[in-house]
């Protein structure tokens, strides 16, 4: 997000359409990687970190893989394939 529009809803409006067109089209999660700076941000949106990518960017850079279950577990009809992460 440009600097000076940062903090005005833009990206949690995004991430919820992002979430609503997932549940639509019938995914479960949404699964993530983002810089440790927007950490809090998802975090704030329920999303919960999944694994830590060491040197993921460039060495001493980390990157964060993070979860978030969109469709509630009642929703989800037949067992579903567990995903490998
Ligand atoms: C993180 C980012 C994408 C969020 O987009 P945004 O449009 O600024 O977010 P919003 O305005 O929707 O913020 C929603 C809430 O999250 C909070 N928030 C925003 N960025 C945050 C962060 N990095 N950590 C914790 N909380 C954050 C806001 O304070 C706001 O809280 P509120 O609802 O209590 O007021 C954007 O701020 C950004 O690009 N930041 C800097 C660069 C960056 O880290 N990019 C990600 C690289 S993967």
């Amino acid at each position: 997000m440009a600097p000076e529009r940062q903090g005005e809803g833009i990206g949690s409006r995004l991430l919820a359409a992002i979430e609503e067109w997932l549940r639509e089209q019938g995914s479960a999660a949404l699964l993530l990687e983002t810089a440790p700076g927007a950490r809090g941000f998802y975090e704030r949106h329920g999303y919960r970190i999944d694994e830590r990518l060491i040197d993921y960017y460039r060495e001493g850079l980390d990157a964060f893989r993070m979860v978030k279950m969109v469709k509630p577990v009642e929703d989800r009809g037949a067992p579903a394939v567990l995903p490998s992460w």
